[in-house]
């Protein structure tokens, strides 16, 4: 039977955030400091989760390299990078908080590595005229983890924030465009459990398993935006997937090797005629290294040749005090020493710029309904700049938590009427687990869910065209029938057992912005279109509808100013 949890603070406001990442946390604490209770649910502890992979940093135009950065550089770098088809305004409030954020996350107990002046050491990163990324040695992600967790603890200390642990997504309680809370599925108690808040924040991540093996993590499947997206949600600029240039394959994943290498003055090269090559810098001059990173992804791809990355004329002493985590990681999966030898690198899936589409509170087109972090497409355009992705997630989770407190508390009787509303609801979703759950199926769900990762590798790389994207889009409809047949595979997790059909729509969603977009842009690379179309100059929004999707592009800026 579902349980379900109501709204019980004293001042009658409670917040369901779902996913604890680094933005999840952010906004749980930001609007604790508010003075608002929040529900923190996720399936795993927070030092889990995919933000503990940030090893690169977060950029800040403090200017502490004396290089003469300033907000205005930041914000026409971080546009430059996307294409120009960002908005100005959403751009220039990122860059706008980000000193703030730093002087935050340093007073929450975040230890920067300092320069020898004493200041916060900035590095330089692809795309960015000055050296304005922020880091926390080899560990920046981590670090800012763990000082969250421990403000969240504060936080729940006080009793405005409940974590809750072994929680995962299953629906959104939506009716008439509104959100009243969530449908999650306890894994401890295997049942459905309803949560009624005055507003969701998404906190959910990427979409990186869509992709099988990447530099992410695989428990960001994307589920929770597919889910939403096939309740009514509106998603944007999903066919932008950044590559990043240099990953290292690993039985397991794709390894990162950080763009904090090329920063400290790495090169890129392939060998011909038994002499290398530098590609980058033939091509772009001294700085072609650390163009962004889908230019870089596309010219190694162009090359057709197996790349290499090379460090060794850093010397051991800068390798060793700057780029330990890529000599450390060379080593522990490779048995390379980079300090003697090159390492072969080659372009992967890291990071989606598209996702929920947030407008400037960051809540989505479902009222009540927002998004942050990297689950959120708002400022990345065509393409991120390295170091914007931990800046986004800090940025979004206190806009999201600003712009709940701004808003006025619900009525009391928003809890009775929305367990009415939903009653029929649960009971149907209810019946279908069990249901499924007691009848076995022949298909198995991970198959299919690495299938479709085949597909979506095969037919939506670095570079696609239009027949590569149809052939993708009816391998994944092939797939979306048998999803609707499946009942239970006993060989995984239950949660797996109900999340194919939104994994797999949420794939073709991907497949169809891709072939909409007919021009090439950022990390968009079209072979049938080559150049950038003034036509296509804004973001794509995709709706479901009932199981047509409808594509528009959003040239008023709805989501965008
Ligand atoms: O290359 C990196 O260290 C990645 C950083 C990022 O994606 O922001």
């Amino acid at each position: 039977m579902a349980e379900s949890t109501n709204r019980t603070n004293a001042n009658n406001r409670t917040v369901l955030v779902v996913g604890s990442g680094i933005s999840g946390m952010t906004a749980a604490i930001a609007l604790a400091e508010k003075g608002i209770r929040s529900i923190l649910v996720s399936p795993f502890v927070s030092e889990r989760s995919q933000s503990v992979m940030a090893a690169g940093g977060i950029n800040a135009a403090l200017d502490n390299m004396g290089e003469g950065d300033s907000v205005d550089k930041h914000i026409e770098d971080t546009l430059k990078g996307g294409c120009m088809i960002a908005g100005r305004d959403a751009v220039a409030g990122l860059c706008t908080s980000a000193p703030d954020i730093i002087r935050w996350l340093e007073k929450l107990g975040v230890v920067f590595t300092l320069n020898k002046n004493g200041k916060i050491d900035q590095r330089a990163f692809g795309g960015q005229s000055c050296r304005r990324t922020c880091y926390c040695g080899a560990s920046t992600g981590k670090q800012i983890v763990s000082a969250l967790v421990m403000e969240c603890r504060r936080y729940e200390a006080m009793g405005l924030i409940e974590r809750r642990l072994w929680n995962d997504f299953h629906s959104g309680l939506i009716r008439g465009g509104k959100c009243y809370g969530a449908l999650l599925f306890n894994e401890a108690r295997a049942s459905l459990e309803a949560v009624y808040a005055d507003a969701v924040i998404m906190a959910t991540g990427g979409q990186n398993a869509l992709f099988g093996k990447t530099t992410g993590s695989t428990q960001c499947d994307g589920y929770a935006a597919g889910r939403l997206f096939m309740q009514g949600a509106a998603l944007k600029n999903l066919e932008f997937i950044q590559y990043h240039p240099t990953t290292m394959e690993t039985s397991q994943k794709r390894m990162l090797i950080s763009e904090a290498a090329r920063g400290e003055g790495g090169r890129l090269y392939y060998e011909e005629d038994g002499k290398r090559v530098y590609f980058m810098e033939e091509r772009f001059g001294s700085r072609g290294n650390l163009m962004p990173r889908d230019i870089v992804s596309r010219c190694m791809e162009e090359t057709g040749k197996d790349i290499f990355l090379d460090v060794t004329h850093l010397g051991p002493d800068v390798i060793v005090a700057k780029i330990p985590e890529v000599r450390d990681l060379c080593l522990k999966y490779a048995g390379l020493d980079i300090k003697k030898e090159s390492i072969p690198v080659k372009p992967s899936v890291h990071f989606f710029m598209g996702g929920l589409a947030a407008d400037e509170n960051h809540e989505t087109n479902i009222e009540n309904l927002y998004a942050v972090g990297e689950c959120a497409s708002r400022y990345h355009g065509a393409n991120r700049l390295g170091g914007n992705s931990l800046l986004a997630a800090v940025h979004s989770g206190k806009t999201a938590a600003s712009a709940i407190a701004a808003s006025p508390a619900a009525a009391d009787e928003g809890n009775a009427e929305a367990s009415d509303l939903f009653a029929e609801y649960i009971q149907t979703e209810e019946e279908k687990i069990i249901r499924d759950f007691s009848s076995e199926s022949k298909f198995p769900v991970m198959y299919i869910r690495d299938m479709a990762a085949e597909i979506m590798n095969t037919e939506l790389g670095i570079v696609r065209d239009g027949d590569s994207l149809r052939k993708g889009i009816s391998g994944l409809d092939y797939y979306i029938d048998i999803a609707s047949r499946i009942r239970y595979d006993s060989s995984v997790l239950e949660y797996f057992n109900y999340s194919l059909p939104a994994i797999l729509n949420l794939a073709k969603a991907t497949m169809l912005s891709a072939l909409e977009r007919k021009e090439s842009r950022g990390a968009h690379i079209r072979s049938d279109y080559p150049e950038a179309s003034d036509e296509y100059a804004a973001g794509s929004l995709i709706m479901y509808n009932g199981g047509q999707f409808d594509i528009t592009y959003d040239r008023e800026g709805r989501f965008e100013h």
